[in-house]
């Protein structure tokens, strides 16, 4: 299984992709985990990445393109992977599809731009695994610490306001764009088109992993 969940920051892809990785035995691509990994090793790639990142802008695509096509020709990758986060662009939604590199299912998870607003500032990540939490709606068992190593959770640095505000400004400019590449090449159909779904992405966590699983 090949799928791309699709959807503004915020919407709980990362949440999301945790259930849905676990239950197709597939590995989780979230570029973002990967730019921030980078960012924390102090790599060239990280210390350019994380001025992009803190403005709320994309790191360029050449870049992306570059790490995704490393990262897929790895072995777990064999019998499926999800991007989280990957295509954000035209440009990247067109490199996969002239690698030739076939996706059975985009998945749109819509919310709000003022409810992501909402959601950000109660976010609170486990760095090393990248694994989400909230301080109402997903709540570590312990308060500050992630609940399988225990070690401290951290607010993201592009989680401020304003800084959430320029993402979704991008988001609607650069990767909205994505709903109407996917969901009409959906329609149109032939043999490498995936299916497109949208499934509401407010409401209990486990509610929005229902309404993906019964829409796949
Ligand atoms: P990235 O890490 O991909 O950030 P994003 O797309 O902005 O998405 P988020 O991770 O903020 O949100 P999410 O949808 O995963 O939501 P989550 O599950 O955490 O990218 C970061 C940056 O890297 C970009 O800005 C860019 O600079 C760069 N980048 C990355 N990929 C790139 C690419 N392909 N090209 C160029 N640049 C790229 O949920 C959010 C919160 O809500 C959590 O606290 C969660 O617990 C909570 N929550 C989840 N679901 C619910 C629910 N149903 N109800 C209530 N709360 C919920
Ligand atoms: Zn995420």
């Amino acid at each position: 299984m090949r799928i791309i969940l699709l959807g503004p920051p915020g919407a709980g892809k990362g949440t999301q992709a945790a259930t849905l990785c676990q239950h197709y035995g597939i590995p989780q691509i979230s570029t973002g985990d990967m730019l921030r990994a980078a960012v924390k090793a102090g790599t060239p790639l990280g210390q350019e990445a994380k001025k992009v990142m803190d403005a709320g802008g994309l790191v360029s695509d050449d870049i992306i393109i570059g790490l995704v096509k490393e990262r897929i020709a790895e072995p777990d990758c064999a019998n499926g992977f999800l991007f989280d986060g990957f295509p954000r662009t035209i440009a990247q939604a067109d490199a996969l599809r002239n690698e030739g590199i076939r996706i059975d299912a985009v998945v749109e998870i819509a919310v709000d731009d003022e409810d992501i607003v909402a959601r950000m500032a109660g976010r609170r990540c486990h760095p090393g695994s990248g694994r989400v939490y909230h301080l109402e709606h997903a709540p570590p068992k312990e308060p500050g610490k992630d609940d399988i190593t225990g070690e401290p959770l951290v607010q993201r640095d592009d989680d401020r306001e304003d800084t959430v505000r320029k993402r979704l400004a991008v988001y609607h400019e650069q990767t909205r764009p994505l709903v109407e590449y996917y969901s009409s090449w959906a329609r149109e159909g032939g043999e490498d088109a995936p299916r497109y779904v949208t499934v509401d992405g407010r409401g209990d966590i486990d509610e929005v992993s229902r309404r993906i699983l019964n829409a796949l």
